[in-house]
Order: structure tokens, then sequence, then C-alpha cells
């Protein structure tokens, strides 16, 4: 078959090309097209037939390439190969830190499949397996010899060298980007096909960092004896304590330029005498942690701060950074968050402008100043007047504020834009906003309720049909949650969390509105600031509530059918647990979920959105190993369902979003 215009094709042929010239590519090692046509094949297939069975069947799956059978060879791990145990902040790597001494050795965690590899007494490549479970792992010495750049021969005999086959990024954008979501599973999937010159292919390399069978006094020593017999090593860094977190930070910020994937950075105690003092447990040396990256990290600089008028009318500082993409996207403004929350960012000289910085998007979603790696020269100008009203400023607390509640306009527009979000009014826009503002038409949120089609109407590009939509839109909110009612007031510190509380202790609005700011402090994860900021505006806002109070319905949860946390992303999602965790048993992590307004059937089910299971089982999963759990899942994905397969750590994570504001 020749290249065809590709769109004069009929989906059948489309589906008919795609199989073939998948099959051409995958099985018999002779594409008739180039790579970028193909890609384009399979674009115009997506386009046109999204749901067609032939597009999950691209690769090395749908070419009918039998990986490793499961009767394979297995080898024995002696010593087991471990995993990690992990940190996610500096407070718990100094602890671990402070149990040795010598410093540590750095490395970034490489993204890949662990495996060993076994030199017999002359020095041959002898055999290569997985980790698989740590204990046993699958032979895989085949595959492993098309590694390019690893050594089939070294001049050291039976030794073991332990370490991490990956793919470089630069391989999979450039041959698998369009149709494999990840380049470890890519590498896990070419080390065990069972045809090895295949595995040619995936152009997988391996780094080195373990060493079995010869003496070291050091970490530095072994990694400088695995380069010297031919092996590729990770950069490694040799540092004390003072620098743990500059070392972090600097990974973490050349992550995108590494060549490979990283999830972290690995330390690792310098004097082997001292491993050997701190020994292991059953999952972990004691001697090595990984430190993991919590989001896409990059670095810029901070080059001006500007002043935003929030709902609240706190004026918040807005970080203008050079470009940074993070997770795929452009980044160039962050929220500093408050006045407090920026002076902490610079530290005792304050923040300032030219620093260079780390940006972080943790859980890939809302871009965040992690911390200055070199402070700047000018100092951020703090504003003595309200950029939007003019109103002097003052600091109070965390925030710096303005008394021009009244008669600022961005203030009130903001406090309006807030309401509606909150209550879930769609279609009322910024703009929008404005314009009622401006026209006097709407000025507090109390005044939606009263506003008429033919008000609309008078707006500029405002028509009947959308007036009316509008006007049924507001109309169709008067019966009101009472956690979303609060958060919509827009008193700083009453969030989705607070709110959240708030409804479930009490059951009438009046009795929130009288609590004792001391008796609330005492409520776990409040404190005496929150009970204060809610309290004092609770009475702040009386006269707005009053009014509202006239046009809504507030609606009480009942325990039994209510989310606690309406807004937490577990709300509405079935998730289904496997294996044990580490945090909590079972039992209270579902009692977490169905307090989240989630439900925990018993079983794998179709409508499954998260399968959980322990870190350890997490990583075994992505070592290859299946529960008759997971397969089910699996099988239910390949079938267009949405079970996302979670770690406890993950798992954690969804727990507390959604728990702030
Ligand atoms: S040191 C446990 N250094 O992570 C023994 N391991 O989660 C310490 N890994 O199976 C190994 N990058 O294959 C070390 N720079 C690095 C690493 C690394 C990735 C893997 C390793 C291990 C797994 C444990």
């Amino acid at each position: 078959m020749s290249a065809p215009t590709w769109e004069d094709l009929s989906i059948d042929e489309l589906e008919e090309h795609v199989r073939y010239h998948n099959r051409k590519y995958w099985v018999d090692d002779a594409p008739e097209i180039p790579d970028e046509s193909f890609d384009r094949l399979v674009e115009t297939l997506k386009r046109r037939a999204p749901e067609s069975a032939v597009l999950s069947q691209i690769g090395p799956a749908g070419a009918d390439v039998d990986v490793v059978d499961p009767q394979a060879e297995k080898l024995a791990h002696s010593p087991a190969m471990l995993s990690l145990d992990k940190a996610y902040d500096e407070e718990t790597l100094l602890k671990w830190y402070d149990k040795f001494e010598g410093g540590v050795v750095v490395t970034p965690k490489v993204d890949g499949v662990a495996g060993c590899l076994r030199y017999d007494a002359r020095g041959h490549l002898h055999v290569a397996a997985t980790r698989g479970t740590g204990a046993i792992g699958e032979v895989i010495t085949e595959q492993v010899r098309r590694i390019k750049g690893l050594p089939l021969q070294v001049e050291a005999t039976g030794i073991e060298v332990r370490g991490e086959a990956y793919m470089p990024v630069a391989v999979f954008e450039r041959k698998f980007k369009h149709e494999y979501a990840s380049p470890r599973n890519l590498t896990a999937g070419a080390l065990k096909l069972k045809d090895p010159d295949k595995t040619a292919d995936y152009e997988i390399r391996f780094f080195a960092f373990d060493l079995l069978g010869e003496d070291f006094d050091t970490e530095s020593q072994k990694m400088a004896r695995l380069e010297a017999l031919g092996f590729e090593i990770p950069e490694h860094h040799r540092v004390e304590r003072d620098q743990i977190q500059a070392t972090y930070d600097d990974i973490a910020a050349r992550r995108s330029q590494l060549g490979y994937e990283t999830d972290g950075v690995v330390y690792k105690a310098e004097r082997i005498g001292e491993q050997e003092r701190l020994g292991h447990t059953a999952h972990h040396p004691r001697w090595a942690i990984a430190y993991k990256f919590q989001g896409d990290a990059g670095e810029s600089v901070l080059r001006e701060v500007v002043w935003n008028v929030s709902r609240t009318g706190a004026i918040n500082p807005v970080g203008i950074v050079d470009p940074v993409v993070l997770s795929g996207a452009t980044v160039t403004r962050v929220s500093l968050h408050n006045l407090a929350i920026m002076e902490h960012l610079g530290g005792e000289a304050g923040l300032r402008l030219g620093s260079r910085v780390l940006m972080m998007r943790r859980g890939g979603v809302i871009p965040n100043m992690e911390r200055v790696l070199e402070a700047g020269d000018t100092p951020v100008e703090i504003p003595a007047a309200c950029p939007e009203c003019g109103a002097p400023t003052e600091r109070q607390n965390d925030v710096l504020m303005a008394d021009h509640k009244d008669n600022c306009r961005a203030a009130k527009i903001r406090q309006i834009e807030h309401f509606v979000s909150r209550l879930e009014i769609k279609g009322f826009g910024p703009k929008l906003l404005e314009q009622l503002y401006d026209a006097e038409l709407v000025t507090t949120p109390v005044d939606l309720f009263t506003l008429s089609v033919s008000e609309l109407m008078g707006l500029e590009r405002v028509g009947e049909i959308l007036a009316e939509k509008l006007i049924d839109r507001i109309q169709g909110r008067r019966e009101v949650a009472v956690d979303k009612f609060l958060q919509a007031l827009g008193i700083h510190e009453l969030g989705k969390h607070v709110s959240a509380i708030l409804a479930e202790r009490y059951d009438s609005l009046e009795a929130i509105r009288s609590i004792d700011a001391e008796a609330f402090a005492e409520v776990h994860t409040i404190g005496e600031v929150i009970a204060r900021s809610v309290t004092e505006g609770l009475k702040e806002q009386a006269e707005l509530i009053d009014a509202l109070l006239e046009h809504l319905t507030l609606v009480f949860p009942s325990p039994a059918e209510e989310p606690r946390v309406e807004g937490s992303p577990l709300a509405g999602k079935r998730v289904l647990f496997t294996g044990a965790m580490e945090a909590m048993t079972r039992k209270d992590a579902q009692r977490e979920v169905e307090a989240r307004g989630g439900q925990c059937p018993s079983s794998v089910v179709k409508d499954l959105d998260y399968l959980v299971m322990g870190d350890a089982d997490m990583e075994r999963f992505e070592q290859g190993w299946r529960s008759s759990k997971l397969k089910k899942a699996e099988a239910i994905n390949a079938q267009g369902g949405a079970i996302t397969i979670l770690g406890e750590s993950g798992f954690l994570k969804l727990l507390n979003d959604g728990a702030d504001q």
C-alpha cells in the first residue's frame, strides 16, 4: 500500500490502514510509510471515528507481538531489591539526615523500571532480571542485551549491578508520544517483548547505581567504579546538611532538561559503614530516602509584583515571572497569596524583584512559587493605597487590607463575582458584572435576586433570550446548601473547609451566627485566627446576610446524604481499597471517603472511579504485578471504563484536596 491522502478514505479503510501499518512497524519491522505519515493516519481515524476499537490496538499489543509468557524464568534477588522510603518536605529529610554521619550522595530518582544485571566469573553478562516483587524478578537477559551503552562484558568477576532502565525523553517524543502515555510503561513493555530484537527499537538505556560483589568505603567510590566499568550513572552530588534542600531545588529546576523522567531526588548515606549500621526494614533501606516531586517544576525570575483587590477586600500580591513551561502550559503569573506568604517566601530580606525562583504546579493545576533560589536586589514595594479606589492600606495580621469596602468598585464587583461562582449561577462573567455594577443594577449580591429581564435587556449585547436564561438561573438558586451560602459571603478564612464544618455542626444559621470564637477555635483544624476572622466576618456582614435571607432558603445537610466537604474531589465518586495502607486502616479510609460524599463498593464495578492500594503494592503494580482486582480494573478500562489506579499517597492527596479553600 502506498501512502494515500488519508482524508479520502472511509472509516473502514482507515481502520484497515492503521492495522496494516501498525503491523508493518511492530511485527515485520519494515515500515512502509514515514512515522509522521502514520501519525497523521492515526489522527485522521481519531478525528473521524474517536470510538474506533482499532485506536486502542496501536503499538505492539495490537500487532500481536507476544510478551514474555507468564511461565517465564524467574530470578530470586539476594539481597531483595527494596523500595525507597519517601519524604515530601525538608523537615522529614533533615530528621533522616541526622541519624548518621558523613554526608549524603544525591541523584535524581529515575522514573523507569528497576532491574539487576549479573556478570559471571569471566565478566560476561550472564543474567538480567526486573525487580519484580523485589524478592523475585522476571528474567529479561536477551532484552537487556539490546540496551545501548550497557556493557555486555566487564573487567570484574561475579558482580551484580542494579539500576534503572529508562527511555530517554527524546526517544519518547520522537517515536511514541502520540500513542503512549508514558516512557516508563513503554520501557516495561519493551523489556518484556518476546522477540528481543524488537527491544532495540525502543532505544532503552540503563543507569547503574548499585554494585554488589565488591567492597567500598563510600557511595562516591562505588559510583566511580561503576563508571569505570563502563556503566552510565546518573548525575550525583556529594552534599552536607545545609545543601540538602538546595540540591533538590536545583534538580527540580532542571527537571525538564535532564533527558529522562524523574519523580524525585534520592539521598543515600555516603559512608557504607553508616549504611551497614543503619540497616533496612522489610520495605526500604534506612540509609536512603526519596524526596518526591509534587508536581512539574521549573525555574523563573520574578520581575514584578502587582496587587489585586480580592473579594474580601484584601489587597493581595500576584507575581509576574518570566515565562516558564509547567506541565505543558506557559506560566507568567502566579498568586503570591497574601502579604505574609509573600514576605515569607523571600526569607529575612523579604521577597525581591529579580529573584530566581522555583515554580511548581502541584497536582498539575495551579502554579505556585515554591521558593527563592537566589535573591534579587529590588525590594517589592507594598502599596500604601488600594490600587483600585485609593483607600489607604493597613496590615491586618497576614493580609494587606484597606477600608474600601463601601466605595471600591473592584472589591465590590469581585465580591459579587465570588458570590455567583459559589452559588454556581452560570453566565455572570466579570464583563457582565461590571456592566451591571456600572449601571447600578447590581451593586451587592442581594440585587441579583430582584433583577428583571427588562433591566438586563437594557445592557449592551444582552437580548431577550439571554436575559431570560440568566434570570432563570438566578431564580433556580433560591434554595442553597448552607455551606455554599457561607462560602459565598466572601468572608476571610470562611472557605470550603470551614463552611463544611459549620454546616455539619450546627443546624441553623442563627446558631452559626452566634457561635463563640473561643469555643470554635478549639475545633480541630480551626484555631484562633480562623475562628476570630469567621465570627467577626459574620457580624460585619450581618446586613448582607439578613438581606440575602429575604430571597434565599438555606438547606442543611441531613448527615446521611450530604457530603461533609462538598467540594471534595471524592464527592460522588466510587472508591475501592485493596491491600494494606500505612496511614490508616481500610475502614477508616472508607469512612473518610463516605464523609466526603463518596461511596465504597465492595468489588471492582464498572463505574468505579478509583482503585486505591498501599504504596508498596503500587510499586509492585508499576513493576508489572497485577492482582485480580487490578486485572479486572484494567479490563474495564480497556472497554471504556475510567478507573484511576492510585497509591496511598495519591489517595491522601485526594482526601486533603478541597479540605481547605
Ligand atoms: S538508589 C532501594 N537511586 O527506585 C535501593 N534508586 O523505589 C536504593 N531508583 O528500585 C537505590 N532512581 O531502582 C536509587 N537515583 C536512584 C534511583 C533509584 C530510581 C529506583 C530503584 C529502586 C526504586 C525504589
